[in-house]
């Protein structure tokens, strides 16, 4: 096990927000989303620690946690606020079937786990195995974004975004203005995605490095010393280490490609909207109930 990097990963996610991670209104509907009472079985696909201390918190009594990157999960075991001690985390990919996962969780949570597949086959292969994997009358309860219709072009978009970072930080402490300025960055950095996606649901990563590159000059410039320093160095200078196979985010299909891609899968779809960013619409929460 590499020590060095799982440290990486977890200072990398530390100055993350969401959209890049969970943030409280998807918290929340992970929250609501758990089975009541005790003996229940939850699979986190990925190792999301939002979501698996929920699950502790709330008295599972099995919990496994599975990626493809034993260092990503070790690094997120360290984000830990709860006791993991009981977590059973599992080196291995989502799509495959595991007989002894059939038919074994009452709830699976993924924070954006399918967009790391390409649609529609890696998601027809993840779905269906989730299926497999979920005790009938369970469910699979996953973050997803899908573009904003009628978004700006990023730099309109950017130079609202630094504005309202900046009035907003004003006699703000050290710390609050290093928080605001972490959830400014990470917002900044989805929405260079946007425009990138083909109607086919593929994201193409080519058409975002304009925006990503003016984000970087522009970041550098305003704010590359000083006490936010670490932020813009945490995005631009460190390799990103996740998890190397399955750290691209691949796919964004809009509801109408992936719904029928998950009632063919065996799952009835129910998506909330849950505007926690200013990106418009961006944010989904998919409830598939095993039917
Ligand atoms: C950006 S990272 C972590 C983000 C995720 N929101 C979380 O908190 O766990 C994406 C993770 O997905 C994992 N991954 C991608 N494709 C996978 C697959 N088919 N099976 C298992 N893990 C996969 C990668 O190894 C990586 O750790």
């Amino acid at each position: 096990m590499n020590h060095s990097l799982i440290e990486q990963i977890a200072e990398n996610w530390k100055l993350a927000a969401s959209p890049v991670r969970p943030g409280h209104l998807v918290v929340d509907f992970f929250r609501r989303a758990l089975p009541s009472g005790t003996g229940w079985s939850g699979l986190v696909q990925g190792a999301t620690p939002e979501a698996i201390d929920l699950m502790v918190s709330r008295g599972a009594e099995r919990i496994v946690s599975m990626d493809l990157h034993l260092e990503t999960m070790e690094a997120m075991r360290t984000l830990a606020k709860e006791d993991w001690s009981r977590v059973k985390t599992v080196v291995g990919d989502w799509t495959e079937d595991k007989p002894d996962f059939r038919g074994a969780f009452d709830i699976v949570i993924s924070d954006g786990g399918p967009h790391f597949l390409p649609f529609p086959a890696g998601w027809t292969q993840l779905f269906e195995n989730t299926h497999r994997q979920l005790a009938p009358g369970g469910k699979a309860v996953v973050r997803m974004w899908v573009e904003p219709k009628g978004f700006p072009p990023f730099r309109e978009y950017f130079e609202d975004a630094v504005n309202r970072f900046e009035e907003e930080r004003r006699d703000r402490t050290e710390d609050e203005q290093k928080s605001m300025f972490i959830e400014f960055v990470s917002e900044a950095k989805s929405a260079c995605l946007v425009g990138s996606v083909d109607p086919d649901g593929r994201i193409v990563e080519e058409r975002m490095w304009p925006a990503f590159q003016l984000l970087e000059e522009d970041l550098r410039a305003k704010y590359g010393s000083g006490p936010l320093e670490a932020v813009v160095s945490a995005l631009f200078d460190r390799t990103n280490p996740v998890g190397e196979d399955g750290a691209h985010l691949t796919s964004a299909p809009g509801q109408d490609l992936f719904r029928p891609v998950l009632e063919d899968a065996g799952f009835s779809v129910d998506v909330t909207v849950l505007d926690e960013t200013h990106l418009p619409s961006w944010t989904l929460v998919v409830t598939a109930t095993k039917v």
